[in-house]
């Protein structure tokens, strides 16, 4: 039994009927990527006949949200709690001697793009890339562990090179820091996580200022197992599938891109820093772990936006639940519902969540008899609760994210917020809804059959 990791994942996804098994030969080259594109990144799938390679890529692993409370044992209803209650109480991480990792050891003639199975994803991607790698550094001073996936285009047999954006203030800060003294920063790429790993390095190391590796620790219930890297002063999880560790480069730069983002479009070309590898280690016959850019890749990040507008909201009004919906990029479109218990809730609502972070865009507030998670249930509300005169805020000339392209061409963003609730008092009668008694006991296979 594997404890931790890629490998405890992909077997409970096998058990629970999850996992597809692609054993046809597949080019990494566009077609990989279609196939996972086909299921919208929403279906695990091993590929384990890809062209011209030996490892098995895995992709389509996290773009599902049951999948992430099944794997978690979470409920849609307690899981906001859960990722709030371990970012205020991190707990400490495991230090394995040695584990599965550590396999296999290589520091010479390295050469990524020969060694793994690595997917270009989109007709005008640069190169190759490496899309779910997460990268691991210590804070120089503090020494906590802050990890984060970007994405690495392949430049050499041992260079790559990282997307690090904007809005990841403190690496960048370490790397300016160690770089104006000619110094380089070591860092690890790790490939094949768990979710708890994934949800742990989507929360923002300049706000919370938590090693993430202790969030990750109370996130699982258990210390997470880690070993030492072989060349470098970096821990990563004892029970990964790949690890490149090395150093970004003092005063190197490579152009990165274009690149097909999540929201479907080429980011800009922007020289961006560089990745030496010095060794490589893996398991005994790796998984290769693979993210197609889409929205649903970004789910991590969307899970963990919800706990944080849900707790910006809360500290304002009775707030029950949030949905950072997929197609809204994972971080641009909040749905919040609120227990409305005076008529300045919605608005105030509004600022908290809009005030979570840079990247919300646009907030609507519903009451508690609307499905959040139902986009017919949304558009009931706006449709039948909005009076645009008075329901409608808008924030011109804010900051908004550099993974939005009117944001990018404007270069600031107009923010909305719709309050989308129904009115106190005597008029709340006008929107009392309409129930079948019974319906939810009802079961259709009873009157037809046949039907499948
Ligand atoms: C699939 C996926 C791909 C991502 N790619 C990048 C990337 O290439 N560059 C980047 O800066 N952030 C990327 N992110 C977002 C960061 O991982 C995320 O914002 C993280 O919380 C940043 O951590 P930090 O605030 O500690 O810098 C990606 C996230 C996901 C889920």
């Amino acid at each position: 039994m594997e404890r931790q990791m890629f490998r405890k994942t992909l077997e409970l996804l096998q058990s629970s009927d999850r996992l597809l098994h692609c054993e046809k030969p597949v080019d990494p080259i566009y077609e990989l990527g279609a196939v996972l594109d086909y299921f919208n990144s929403e279906q695990p799938i091993v590929f384990s006949n890809v062209k011209g390679h030996k490892v098995p890529v895995v992709g389509g692993v996290f773009g599902e949200r049951q999948i992430y409370y099944d794997l978690m044992g979470v409920t849609k209803e307690d899981r906001l709690q859960r990722i709030m209650h371990a970012i205020a109480n991190p707990k400490p991480p495991k230090l394995l001697d040695t584990g599965p990792v550590k396999e296999n050891i290589i520091t010479r003639n390295i050469d990524i793009g020969r060694m793994f199975p690595i997917p270009k994803s989109n007709g005008k991607d640069s190169e190759r890339f490496i899309t779910a790698g997460m990268l691991v550094v210590k804070d120089p001073v503090t020494k906590k562990t802050y990890m984060a996936v970007r994405r690495f285009q392949i430049n050499e047999k041992d260079e790559i090179n990282a997307l690090i954006s904007g809005a990841s203030p403190l690496l960048i800060r370490h790397f300016n820091e160690l770089e104006a003294r000619g110094e380089k920063l070591e860092c690890a790429l790790v490939l094949g996580y768990d979710a708890e790993y994934l949800l742990a390095s989507q929360i923002s190391s300049e706000k919370y200022g938590v090693d993430k590796y202790h969030v990750d620790s109370a996130l699982r219930g258990e210390p997470l197992e880690l070993v030492k890297c072989h060349s470098i002063d970096v821990e990563v999880p004892a029970f990964a599938e790949i690890v490149l560790e090395g150093y970004l480069v003092p005063n190197k730069r490579v152009d990165e891109g274009p690149f097909g983002e999540l929201m479907g479009y080429y980011g800009e070309v922007a020289p961006n820093p560089v990745m030496k590898i010095q060794t490589v280690m893996h398991r005994n016959n790796p998984y290769f772990q693979h993210a197609f850019p889409s929205p649903e890749e970004h789910l991590s990040n969307g899970l963990i936006r919800e706990a944080e507008v849900f707790s910006y909201v809360n500290n304002l009004v009775d707030a029950k639940d949030v949905h950072v919906t997929v197609p809204g990029g994972c971080r641009f479109h909040a749905i919040v519902q609120i227990n409305k218990k005076h008529e300045g809730d919605p608005k105030t609502a509004i600022m908290g969540a809009l005030g979570s972070s840079k990247d919300i865009k646009h907030v609507v507030v519903v009451d508690e008899d609307i499905n959040i998670y139902d986009n017919r249930d949304v558009e009931i509300a706006l449709a039948s609760r909005v009076q645009a005169g008075k329901d409608l805020v808008v924030i011109g000339g804010a900051l908004g994210s550099g993974l939005e392209a009117s944001h990018v061409a404007q270069g600031y963003t107009d923010k909305l917020g719709i309050d989308a609730t129904k009115p106190l008092g005597e008029k709340a009668k006008l929107f009392e809804r309409a129930v079948i008694p019974g319906y939810e006991n009802i079961d259709i296979g009873k009157y037809f059959p046949d039907m499948k």
